[in-house]
This record gives C-alpha cells, sequence and structure tokens, in this order.
C-alpha cells in the first residue's frame, strides 16, 4: 500500500458497500486505511457469503459486521456492535449501496414492479435516514463528523437504463441535504458524491452500461474517473480539510456535468453522419 497523507489519522468509521475488489467502497477502504483510519466493514449477510470481503478485512485490520439495510433490527445491531468495537462514537460513515431488482430485471421504467420499485428505494435511499437515525440515537455519530453518500446524475438527468434507480439517487441526495441540515449544529456534514460510471458489479449490470461509460469518458474533458480516485475524493471529505462543506451534491465525473459535446465526438458523429449520406 502506497503512503498517504495522514488525512485520517486517529479517525474511525463505517464503511458499506465493500462487496469485491472492484467495488468502489473497497478502493474507498484501501484509501482510508492508507490515510490512517480505524474502520469496521459491513455489508448485507447474502453479499458476505460471497466470501471476497475476508480479503479486504485481512488488508486492513477492520471487522466484518453483517446488516441488511433495509431492516431496522439489523441496523441497531450493527450500529451497537460497531459502538462496542470502537468503545465510542465514529467520525465518518460511507454509504455505498445499491440494489434495484428492476434494474436486474430489466424492466422498462414504464413497465416496472411497484414492490420491487420500493425495495429499490429503500435499500438504496431511505437506508441513509435509517442508518442515520439508528445511529445518532444511539449516540454513534461523534460531533465533527462526516457522511458520504454515493449518488449518479441520473438523479438530475434521465438516463433511460437506470430506470427506478433514477428515482433512487434523487431521493438519496434529497435525504443528505434533509438529515445534514439537522446535523449541522453538531458539525457534522453530510453529501453525496455523484460518481462517473466505474466499471463495478453494480454499474456493469447495467443494461447498456458499457455505452454510458463510453459516452461519459467522450464528454468528460478529464475523463471518467477512476473507483481509486473517487476513493482520494472521498478521503479528502471524510479529513477536517472540508469541515464546512455539506447537504452538497458533489460531481465527481472528470467535468461531465458542466459539458455539452467534446471536439472529439463532433468530429466522430460528422464521420458517422457522412458516411451514411
Ligand atoms: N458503478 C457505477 O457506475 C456507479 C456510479 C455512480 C454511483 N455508484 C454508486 O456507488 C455505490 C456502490 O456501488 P458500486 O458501483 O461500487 O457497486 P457494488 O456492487 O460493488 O456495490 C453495491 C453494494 O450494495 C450492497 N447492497 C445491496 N443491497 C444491500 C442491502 N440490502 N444491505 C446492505 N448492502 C446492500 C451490495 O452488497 C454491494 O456491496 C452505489 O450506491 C452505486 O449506485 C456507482
Amino acid at each position: 500500500m502506497s503512503e498517504g497523507y495522514g488525512l485520517l489519522k486517529g479517525k474511525k468509521g463505517i464503511i458499506f458497500g465493500a462487496l469485491d475488489e472492484r467495488s468502489i467502497a473497497w478502493r474507498i477502504a484501501l484509501a482510508c486505511k492508507r490515510e490512517g483510519a480505524e474502520f469496521v466493514l459491513s455489508n448485507a449477510p447474502v453479499a458476505l457469503r460471497l466470501g471476497q470481503l475476508d480479503a479486504l478485512s485481512e488488508a486492513t485490520g477492520a471487522p466484518v459486521i453483517p446488516c441488511d439495510v433495509s431492516s431496522d433490527n439489523e441496523v441497531i445491531d450493527l450500529v451497537n456492535k460497531t459502538k462496542e468495537h470502537f468503545g465510542g462514537g465514529v467520525d465518518f460513515v460511507l454509504h455505498a449501496i445499491g440494489m434495484s431488482p428492476n434494474v436486474r430485471k430489466k424492466l422498462p421504467y414504464t413497465d416496472i414492479n411497484y414492490q420491487w420499485f420500493q425495495q429499490s428505494l429503500d435499500i438504496s435511499a431511505i437506508s441513509l435516514h435509517r442508518i442515520l437515525h439508528h445511529a445518532d440515537e444511539a449516540g454513534l455519530l461523534n460531533d465533527g463528523g462526516s457522511v458520504v453518500a454515493l449518488s449518479y446524475i441520473g438523479a438530475q438527468r434521465i438516463f433511460s437504463k437506470y430506470s427506478d434507480m433514477n428515482d433512487a439517487k434523487a431521493l438519496l441526495e434529497s435525504i443528505a441535504r434533509n438529515y445534514g441540515s439537522r446535523l449541522a449544529p453538531r458539525g457534522i456534514r453530510v453529501n453525496t458524491v455523484s460518481q462517473a460510471p466505474t466499471k463495478t458489479s453494480a454499474g456493469t449490470g447495467i443494461k447498456g452500461f458499457d455505452g454510458m461509460y463510453t459516452f461519459a469518458d467522450m464528454i468528460a474533458p478529464l475523463g471518467n474517473p477512476s473507483a481509486d480516485e473517487c476513493a482520494d475524493y472521498c478521503v479528502t471529505l471524510f479529513s477536517d480539510l472540508t469541515r464546512k462543506v455539506t447537504m452538497q451534491n458533489l460531481f465527481h465525473d472528470g467535468g461531465f456535468v458542466t459539458s455539452g459535446i467534446s471536439e472529439q465526438m463532433i468530429e466522430d458523429l460528422a464521420k458517422v453522419y457522412a458516411n451514411e449520406e
């Protein structure tokens, strides 16, 4: 592991959502370790059965605490075990959780299953509220802490294949703002990081992902950021260097959000249409 800047020395946290080594949360865990943080890792019991998280646990010295974030009881259990493990509270929380049965089954947005829609919203967005509620109630959130949830630009713009996850991300960003306002008097920040398409298990499970990835990469002046680059950005948000940043949706997308079209794409499109004439 390369040397860091010690930005998170003495900080304790919870990292949700590392599934395998491509996961953004996995890369964030490695970066947090590099910067001197201690943390617990959590994922749904069904994800833990895949067994891959043990390798990250070994590499970082972080215990794994199972938790399906759609269950209040499991979140309460995780909160209590985390408190017991650290003998106190946490300074940062990473929410890197997303799941839509409708996207998995590739149902078109106009013909989704409503029970699955509720599951998408519950697991991908409302879980942020549930985690913060139970953590706060148990006194787990230290003053001056930082909470980051990962989002996607589908919250603002239409990406048809992202289906009900567009709605889930819009709700996630709203919960981050609303909870952020309630925790701000204690110096606790709550932000979302809107990451560009990234080749992970959740990402590549979306129909048309390759097209979305290439399109974003061609438009973004800096190109798509990797999961490791996202991890570095999240480290700054967990650190004391960003103490007055809260209730924001922060785009980490190489400049995609403010770009219209790139020179390269104009040239490529011109060639395609010239060939068709
Ligand atoms: N990959 C991308 O292109 C991209 C882009 C922007 C934002 N994001 C977001 O980043 C976050 C992490 O996703 P990723 O791309 O690293 O993929 P990933 O598949 O590695 O991570 C998603 C995680 O959510 C967990 N999860 C699902 N249901 C759960 C439940 N009920 N309880 C607890 N955990 C549960 C999964 O086990 C998995 O670890 C997600 O919020 C995703 O929407 C991803």
